[in-house]
């Protein structure tokens, strides 16, 4: 079979990547069904196959007067395709028109006997209509889905937006409230009949081509359990050598690339811990904490206080990068709130002073901590590739 292509997403051309018809078009390859057109010319044969054509529109379109079935199934302007299974039973079919010099044909009815429904049928008998009425010059289909059956028309690449100019649709066909107007693009040169291989082969195609470009398909082992379990005497967790590991530097991964990410999340990191810093130096509040506790003012301070901390302190850890990770840094600020309640009486101006300044500090703390630069990682990873 030549390559065509059809749209991508498949929908385009009114297809989607669907294998749905497959199972009935195994059975047609057997002979155990096939596809009639029959129209009202007397036979008795084909009559009776229109009978019971109707019969299944009546009972699955029951909104639908049967008259009016009746109607247009046995009306010589209409014509209809029946799947026949085993030579003589109808079990379901497209009743349709054709306006030939408009080059469109209206699909009046369409339904597939009650057991038989969301197995393939349906599908299968769009496509093989649509091969049937490419060959005679037909560019449109068009159909007042009803609201049940819009999902099922939207996935044979029906759409409610109408491409044909209406003054080749319009008085044509008659207007019919109980459903949605639905058009669909027969191309000219798709296969409708073969349509499923043309999609696999499509994708085999497509799946081919992204293998040469991607390595998604090559699958490593996973870092041995062993060589990163080791605990070191300060119990940190050794980590992996990224250029160690199999795979990563196949996928285009480079020590470069990462260390200036590293360097730039670094700096937001300082950025945002130096505007923290600033926004505390310059609150009312922050007047006892802006330096070390003098032991001459305050000389049993040491005593208590067995971890001190103030917002210079803090400023030269920053400066001497000594902050690794954000919870480190939000400990030492928040250490200063708590040093300064543990010494100090509910009822001072100390007290009071770190309350304010601590509810001033908690959101941006909080926003800090939400940030998703993760210094402390890229710590542990630096301190591997220095090895
Ligand atoms: N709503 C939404 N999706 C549907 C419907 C529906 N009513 N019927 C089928 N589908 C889906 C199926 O789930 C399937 O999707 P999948 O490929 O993602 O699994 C896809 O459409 C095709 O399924 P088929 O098995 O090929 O369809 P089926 O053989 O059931 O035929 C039909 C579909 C003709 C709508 C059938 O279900 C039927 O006779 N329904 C009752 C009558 C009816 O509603 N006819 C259309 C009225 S509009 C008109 O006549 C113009």
């Amino acid at each position: 079979m030549s390559q065509q292509f059809v749209g991508i997403n498949g929908e385009q051309t009114g297809l989607g990547f669907t294998n749905r018809d497959q199972g009935a078009k195994v059975e047609e390859d057997q002979g155990l069904i096939d596809f009639k057109i029959i129209t009202n010319n007397g036979n008795h044969e084909r009559m009776k196959m229109l009978i019971d054509l109707k019969n299944i529109f009546a009972r699955q379109l029951p909104k639908m007067p049967k008259e009016y079935i009746v109607r247009l199934v046995f009306d010589r302007n209409h014509e209809s395709m029946c799947i026949v299974k085993d030579d003589t039973k109808v079990i379901g079919g497209i009743c349709y028109r054709k306006y030939p010099t408009q080059r469109f044909a209206e699909i009046a009815f369409l339904a597939i006997t009650a057991n038989l429904q969301v197995k393939g049928y349906g599908t299968r008998l769009m496509n093989k209509f649509k091969e049937h009425i490419q060959k005679q010059d037909v560019e449109y289909l068009l159909t007042y889905a009803d609201n049940y059956a819009i999902g099922y028309f939207r996935k044979q690449g029906f759409y409610q937006e109408i491409k044909m100019h209406p003054d080749r649709w319009k008085g044509f066909i008659k207007d019919y409230d109980g459903g949605t107007l639905m058009e669909c693009y027969v191309h000219p040169s798709i296969d409708y009949g073969n349509i499923s291989d043309l999609i696999r082969e499509q994708k085999q195609l497509m799946i081919d081509m992204i293998k040469k470009l991607t390595l998604n398909d090559r699958v490593y082992p996973g870092i041995e359990k062993q060589n990163y379990k080791m605990e070191t005497s300060n119990g940190d967790r050794p980590a992996v050598k990224p250029e160690s590991v199999q795979g990563i530097m196949e996928s285009g991964w480079t020590i470069e690339d990462y260390n200036e990410l590293k360097k730039q999340k670094e700096k937001t990191f300082m950025i945002s811990c130096q505007q923290i810093i600033d926004t505390m130096r310059k609150h009312k509040s922050a007047w006892p904490f802006l330096e070390p506790v003098n032991k001459d003012d305050v000389p049993d301070y040491y005593d208590v206080i067995t971890d001190p901390i103030d917002i210079k302190t803090i400023e030269k850890k920053l400066q001497n990068n000594q902050y690794t990770s954000k919870d480190l840094f939000i400990k030492d600020v928040k250490r200063i709130f708590i040093n300064c309640r543990n010494y100090n009486q509910p009822d001072t101006i100390y007290y009071k002073c770190a309350n304010e300044l601590e509810r001033t500090i908690d959101d941006y703390l909080k926003k800090l901590k939400d940030e998703s630069q993760i210094p402390g990682v890229s710590k542990k990873i630096k301190k591997t590739n220095n090895k």
